[in-house]
């Protein structure tokens, strides 16, 4: 039986993660090599009976206190820089990052693709490319944890998380909910299989649906009346929604926000909370009239719309 001391490396991340942790345990090593081995030493030399120099230290104390405090320090100072160096690399999802969205829920989690393609307790990725995973849980915190990529994230209700990888190695990989939300927290489990780009290309191919996110999100905007006064010769004046996605918006209190995923959100939960400056207060809230997966249809299609120019400036 195959028992692995430690998980694949299986993400660009993993070997700056495992070098670190390494890096970490060997200082522990020589740390406690430095206390214990002279300790054992003096033990042995300064026993009862042993006729040695007892005398005071003649080094100032001044000098040993400086030492042992600017040594440590400089180390430490040294860990600090390098793991938030990997910090920041793991927090920054690179531009061309391709999204996924993910809803986590008692007790499983809903993944789709942007093509459309919808899987639960599976993931599949094509090597090489770096995924942002854009999640949200419709109760409870989940924590969605790829222990071979090195990556875990709190997965909230109310608001959008993200986690981002790039897998470098084609398997199969686990999938596991790393925090407690329940009687069957434990079978929140699955797994990430990761593909040869054309392998993926292929699977989305085969299982495409009718719709990729971005439609199903514009046939939304429809149904519920949005494209009313968001687009078109519409009577109320409403912010047009191309060009919006990623670009900062000047709201009514003087703040500027940036158009991110949780600024389009809150717009359709939470209307009264970040009003565009120029505009009425009037849009009606939709929260408890759409579901966490038609948001997130809806959030892809107007990010396909922050591409666009809008049609006429107002
Ligand atoms: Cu979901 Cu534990």
């Amino acid at each position: 039986m195959r028992f692995p001391l430690f998980p694949d490396q299986a993400s660009t991340l993993a070997p700056k993660v495992d070098e670190l942790y390494f890096g970490l345990t060997l200082l522990s090593a020589i740390m406690m090599a430095i206390i214990f081995l002279p300790m054992l030493y003096f033990l042995y030399k300064y026993r009862r009976g042993n006729k040695v120099d007892r005398s005071p230290l003649r080094i100032p104390l001044w000098k040993i206190e400086v030492t042992w405090t600017v040594i440590p320090l400089l180390i430490v100072f040294g860990f600090y820089t390098w793991a938030a160096d990997i910090f920041f690399d793991q927090e920054r999802p690179p531009a061309e990052a391709m999204d996924i969205t993910v809803i986590g829920k008692q007790w499983m989690w809903k993944i789709q693709h942007p093509e459309g393609n919808r899987e639960i307790n599976e993931l599949h990725v094509p090597t090489g490319r770096a995924v942002r995973l854009i999640m949200t849980s419709q109760d409870v915190i989940h924590s969605f944890f790829l222990p071979a990529f090195r990556v875990k994230q709190d997965v909230l209700p109310g608001r959008y998380v993200t986690e981002w990888f790039q897998p470098t190695k084609v398997g199969t990989y686990h999938l596991f909910c790393a925090e407690y939300c329940g009687t069957s927290h434990s079978g929140m489990v699955g797994h990430v299989i990761v593909m040869e780009p054309a392998d993926y290309e292929e699977w989305l191919r085969v299982g495409k649906p009718a719709e990729t996110m971005a439609q199903s999100g514009e046939r939304l905007f429809r149904e519920l009346g949005c494209s009313g006064c968001h687009m078109g010769n519409s009577q109320i004046r409403a912010p047009r929604l191309e060009g919006l996605f990623g670009k900062p918006v000047p709201l009514a209190d003087g703040q500027i926000v940036m158009a991110d995923e949780k600024y389009i959100r809150d717009s359709i939960l939470l209307p009264q909370s970040q009003i565009a400056a120029g505009y009425a207060p009037v849009m009606p809230t939709f929260a408890g009239h759409i579901s966490e997966e038609e948001l997130l249809q809806l959030l892809l299609y107007i990010k396909s719309l922050g591409l666009k120019q809008p049609e006429e400036t107002r």
